[in-house]
This record gives structure tokens, sequence and C-alpha cells, in this order.
């Protein structure tokens, strides 16, 4: 069974329990916006177009979204947008959606502000609607207050929703609830729109009354019921917010753990972007990963770890307290490596394999060859460093004058001792060795020793300042 799916996202309502002056769907959950999370579900699902609904800080919420990343083997899921100015009701809002929606499709109704839907749950969703029959999510809720009830026949048919401010006192005992989630074949839905009224306890239209019109016109409704309650819980509030926030990590946690990954507790993991892991990995507590992460076979990292847009080789070592802020550029760590305690890297650091990078080592943009090391105390900003290197105590890397940013470059096998400052643009001849304290402005040749410091001279006959006797 096969027909086209347009996703329908409502976005336009105000969120004013958030107490924020940001729109409630740009609130970020793992990461990513709550909207962001609904719309690239809509990417997993295949669909043809996705029609977000703004109205309440409408310019924000368009300019903070984007179309989900296009899976293989399927074309592009298209990105649009629709206002519903004033909001007259989730009916009103859907109609606004309708003149962008093709009849021969199905509709998925989804809210901005509910993100942990499954793809699968939606998609069974959709097979039961089968591109004819209007399907609505459903939930056994232990305190149904609030939610839409599901009015069911003797025979046990949906009949009808019937929301809280509408129920009798019979319907309220209902704890079976409707979701806010449903697929309906666009053509009908267009009908049922038309023939929405605001006649209730709200004054709103309602697109939960589209279920009577589907029973008057003989089609049949279907309820997919789940027991699962984060997947259509919606996010109202920060206390909500932070709820889910765990539930998302904890469905990540369980995810990797599956996957072989030790984690010393998954509920002291945050990942708000993607986490990719070899085999044997391990991760401490309470580390972040941001972006784009991907640990290779058996790294481990220690506790309270900040690692973004980082790739890790396989056998390295990131010890505790270590950050790395890969950005755009990415921060590039190889096999066997032992970065931290307490290290930075900033980025475009690309180091090689055994590098070393200590506690308090910055490394900005600059490329470390295998087994250099710096491990202590030091800066290493535009640099290019070879192979071997030992790069001493709290020297650094003078690389802006001011106006623009210079290279250095240090040779294989070069010994640069504690201290230095090396002031780019400048080159150290391979197997170089820098003394101590040294401020190298000038090129130096391969093997040699540089000195470039005040010459020590020690005075026999000097006396230290005394205080006078009063
Ligand atoms: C709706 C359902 C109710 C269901 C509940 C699940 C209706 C009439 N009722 O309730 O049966 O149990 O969801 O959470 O549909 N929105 C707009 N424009 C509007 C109104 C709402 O875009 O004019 C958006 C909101 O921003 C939100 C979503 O639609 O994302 C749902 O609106 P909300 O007010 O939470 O729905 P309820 O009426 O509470
Ligand atoms: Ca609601």
């Amino acid at each position: 069974m096969s027909f086209p799916v347009d996703v329908v996202v409502m976005a336009a309502g105000k969120g004013t329990r958030m107490k924020s002056q940001r729109p409630k769907v740009l609130h970020r959950l793992g990461g990513r916006a709550l909207a962001q999370h609904v719309i690239d579900t809509a990417g997993r699902l295949s669909a043809r177009s996705v029609v977000v609904i703004t109205g309440h800080g409408a310019e924000q919420v368009e300019a903070g979204l984007h179309a989900p990343t296009a899976t293989a083997g399927h074309g592009a899921t298209q990105l649009k947008y629709v206002r519903q100015e004033p909001q007259l009701g989730t009916g009103h809002a859907v109609q606004q959606a309708v003149p962008v929606l093709s009849d021969d499709g199905v509709t998925l109704v989804l809210s901005g502000d509910v993100p942990l839907t499954r793809a699968d749950t939606l998609q069974t969703l959709l097979d039961r609607c089968a591109g004819e029959c209007l399907a609505l999510l459903t939930l056994d809720m232990p305190d149904p207050t609030g939610y839409g009830r599901i009015v069911r026949g003797p025979d046990g048919a949906v009949q009808a929703i019937v929301e809280q401010k509408d129920a009798s006192e019979a319907q309220r005992s209902i704890g079976e609830i409707y979701s806010g989630i449903m697929a309906v074949p666009t053509r009908a839905l267009r009908g049922w729109l038309a023939r929405l009224d605001n006649r209730n306890a709200q004054g709103e239209y309602y697109l939960t009354d589209v279920v009577k019109f589907a029973v008057a016109d003989g089609l049949s409704v279907r309820a997919h019921r789940i027991t699962d309650a984060v997947q259509v819980a919606g996010v109202n509030s920060p206390v909500q917010l932070a709820e889910l926030e765990r539930a998302y990590q904890r469905r990540l946690a369980h995810a990797l753990m599956e996957q072989g990954v030790r984690l010393a507790d998954p509920a002291r993991l945050d990942v708000r972007g993607e986490l990719v892991c070899g085999q044997d990995v391990e991760i401490d507590v309470n580390c972040v990963f941001e972006g784009r992460v991907v640990l290779g076979d058996g790294a481990r990292i220690g506790p309270n770890c900040v690692l973004a847009n980082t790739e890790i080789g396989a056998g390295a070592l990131i010890q505790a307290f270590t950050h790395t802020q890969g950005e755009a550029a990415g921060v590039l760590i190889g096999p066997r490596a032992e970065i931290g305690p307490f290290a930075r890297l900033r980025p475009g650091a690309r180091l090689g394999p055994e590098v070393h990078i200590g506690n308090f080592v910055e490394v900005k943009n600059s490329t470390l060859a295998a087994g250099a090391k710096a491990n202590h105390l030091a800066y290493l900003g535009d640099a290019d460093v070879g192979e071997r290197v030992n790069y001493g105590a709290g020297s650094i890397t003078a690389n802006y004058d001011g106006a623009y940013k210079h290279r250095t470059v240090i040779e294989a096998d070069v010994h640069v001792g504690s201290n230095c400052v090396l002031v780019a643009p400048v080159t150290i001849g391979a197997g170089g060795t820098v003394g101590g304290g040294s401020t190298i402005t000038r090129s130096t040749e391969p093997g040699v020793l540089s000195v470039a410091r005040g010459k020590q001279v020690s005075i026999a006959d000097w006396q230290r300042p005394v205080k006078k006797k009063p």
C-alpha cells in the first residue's frame, strides 16, 4: 500500500506557560528545536511535504527550522509554511494548510510541541488509515483531564471525540484520549474542514469534529491505541520540557547500550546532536555531546567531558574535564591519543595517532603529527607540529600580531623547552631544541640549539633590602 503523505505540523499557539520570549516550538530538546524533531520524524516517514502552521512568533519560527535531511532512496521532503492569524482553533489551523495539500495523498496531523512520537508508531497509524480511513492515535490515561475523549459505540467503533469542556459527566470518565495526532485522506479532510463550526464551549473550530463527519459519511474511523505516554506528551512548561528531555536522553542511552556502548550511568548522559559509537566504547558520567561526535572502537571518555563536533580515533583516551569545541572546522583526535584531564581543543585542532595533550593545554587550528606531546599549560594556535615533537610547559605560539594571524611550523623531533614564546611566522627546524624561556622571532636551522633570553649573571656581593628598625 502506497500513497503520498503530507504532514501538517501545528505550531501557531502561543505557549504562554513557557513564560519565554522564544516561541515554544523553538525551545530545544536534545539540542534541536521541538518542532525540528517533528519535521525530522516526517522525513523518516518519507513524507512528500511538511507544512508548518505558524502564528505566534511566525517569523522567528520560520527562520529557526529547516527541512529534514534527505534519507537514502527517497526524494527530499519539502518544507512549507502557512500562517494562521488569528488562532481560532485546531480545525482553523488545518484549514490554513489545506490550500497547499494535494487530494491524492494522506494528511498526517502532528503538533510542533510533541517531539517524541516514534516514526514506527506513525507508520502504523498511516497503515491503519490505508489511504481511505480516518485513523486516530489514542492513549489510555489514568488522569485524562483536559484531553479530548474517545467516544465509542456499543460495538467499540469510534463515534466522536469530545473535548473536556464540552464533555458530559459520563464522557469525562472515559480514560481513552485523543493524542492530537491523526492520519486522514486529504480529499475527505478538505470537505470536512469546510463544514466545521465553532458552536462549542470554547468558541473554537475543532479539528476533532471531523470524526463525527467521518462517521456520518460512513467512512471507517480507526484508532491506533498506544500505551507509551511519552510519545504523545506535549511541552507546555519548563517542567514538562525537562521531563521530556530526560525521556529522550534515556531513549538514546538505551539505544547506545543495546549497541554495546558501556555507559557508567545512563541517567547521566546528554547527547545534544548525533553520537556515533564504534565497538567497546566506554563513557563515564556527566558527559555532554554536541553536534556530531564520532567515537572510534575502544575509545574511552572520562567523566565530565564536553565534546562538540569531534571525531575520536580508535583506542583514544579522553580524560576528565576535557572540552572540545569543533564548531564548523571540527576537532580530530587520532587513534590511541591521550587527551586531558582539563584539555581544551578548539576548531581545527587535528591530532594524529598517539598525540598527548595534557592539562591546561589549548590547541586551535593546528595540526599535530603522530606522537607529538604538549603535556602541560601550553597554547598551540595556527601551528603545524611534526612527529614526536615535545612542546614544553608554559610555551605558546604568538600567532596574532594584532591584525593578522600567522603560522608556526615546528618540524619533526623538535624539543621546545618550558615557557617559550614562538613569534609567528616562524619555523623551528627538524630535530632542533629551543632552550627554556626563549622568545624565538627568527626561524632556526635543523638540529641546532636556540636560546634567546637575557644571559644569566650572578652577583656575589649583593644585599637584599632589609626593613629598618624603628
Ligand atoms: C487538542 C485536541 C484534544 C487533544 C489534545 C491533545 C482539539 C480541538 N482538541 O486539544 O482533543 O486531546 O489536543 O494534546 O483539537 N494550535 C494552532 N492553532 C490554533 C490552536 C492550536 O496552531 O488555533 C496548535 C497549538 O500550538 C498546539 C496544537 O495546535 O501545538 C494543539 O493545540 P492545543 O491548544 O494544545 O490543543 P487542545 O485544544 O488543548
Ligand atoms: Ca493542549
